[in-house]
């Protein structure tokens, strides 16, 4: 394996893959891996010939200060997981090599980023996506693997890939959870021991939300999820919606979507945690 900071080196060493017709998967991350991150690689590399894993924490997508500041770092530890799925090349640009000149790209996702993390997170999307449409550029990957879990980063990058017409098939994986329920995340790491032995209650009311969906309507089930989780005293939900799966808009019948999740984001002991559950 491999480990490249120079945007130049990278370019060059994927390009003698090209030639060799090796087909590149890419996996976009920003570090503190978990086997989240290792399903996407190990799915990347049996689709593709080459897997690539980039690992930069984007300053331009933290809205908080605070989160980019303690936001773990642990390239080492990164590297020797990602030598035990099969990785082939990691890049671990510097903030300068990735945005030498301030970014001022600019694009608009209408409805999709007017939702949830959107309004919560001003400037996120952006950031997301541009670094993704420059990781993009420097990969050219064949097909490039994202979570389920930030599901509607998912659908932002869907919706870049559509509308700029770029070379790249976004393949969605499953979310992968502790055996406890509870959604692997980098953050994780940052709750206490009492946190975290409480967190799994975050997947389980999803779960139980599910249950309800059968005899209960939408608005029941979204006040079910909401108290459930404020009766428990240590959790602040900052959203729970219950959307159509493509558009990511909020609804109101059961019947009004062919797939509907319900995402939430919710605090933890300062820690802010996101899931994803399927009702339909
Ligand atoms: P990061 O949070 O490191 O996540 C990298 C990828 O791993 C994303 O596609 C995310 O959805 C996926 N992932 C995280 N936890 C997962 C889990 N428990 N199960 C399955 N997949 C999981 O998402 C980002 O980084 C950044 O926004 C990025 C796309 C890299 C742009 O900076």
């Amino acid at each position: 394996m491999e480990v490249f900071t120079r945007i130049a080196d990278l370019k060059a060493t994927i390009n003698q893959h090209k030639v060799n017709g090796k087909t590149i998967g890419f996996v976009p991350t920003m570090g503190a891996l978990h086997e989240g991150h290792l399903s996407l690689i190990r799915t990347a590399k049996e689709h593709c010939d080459i897997a690539v894993v980039s690992i930069f924490v984007n300053p331009i997508q933290f809205n908080n200060p605070e989160d980019l500041r303690t936001y773990p770092r642990t390239l080492e530890a990164d590297c020797e997981k990602l030598e035990t799925v099969g990785c082939d090349m990691v890049f671990a640009p510097s903030a300068e090599e990735m945005y030498p000149e301030p970014a001022t790209e600019t694009y608009n996702f209408g409805e999709l980023e007017a939702v949830m993390e959107g309004p919560q997170r001003p400037g996120h999307f952006a950031g997301v996506a541009t670094v993704v449409h420059r990781l993009f550029n420097i990969v050219e990957p064949k097909k490039a693997f994202f979570g389920e879990k930030d599901f509607q980063q998912l659908a932002i990058i869907q919706s870049l890939v559509k509308q700029l017409s770029l070379p790249v098939e976004i393949v969605p994986c499953p979310i992968v959870r502790a055996d406890d329920g509870l959604a692997l995340s980098s953050r994780n790491m940052r709750l206490s021991a009492e946190a975290r032995k409480i967190a799994p209650q975050i997947y389980a009311t999803l779960k139980n939300s599910v249950e309800r969906s059968h005899t209960a309507n939408v608005d029941e089930v979204k006040k079910y999820v909401i108290d459930t989780l404020v009766s428990l005293k240590v959790f602040e939900p900052e959203y729970f919606e219950i959307v159509n799966d493509t558009t990511l808009q909020p609804i109101a019948n059961w019947s009004e979507a062919r797939g509907v999740v319900g995402c939430i984001a919710v605090w933890l002991d300062g820690v802010r945690l996101i899931d994803v559950i399927r009702f339909r």
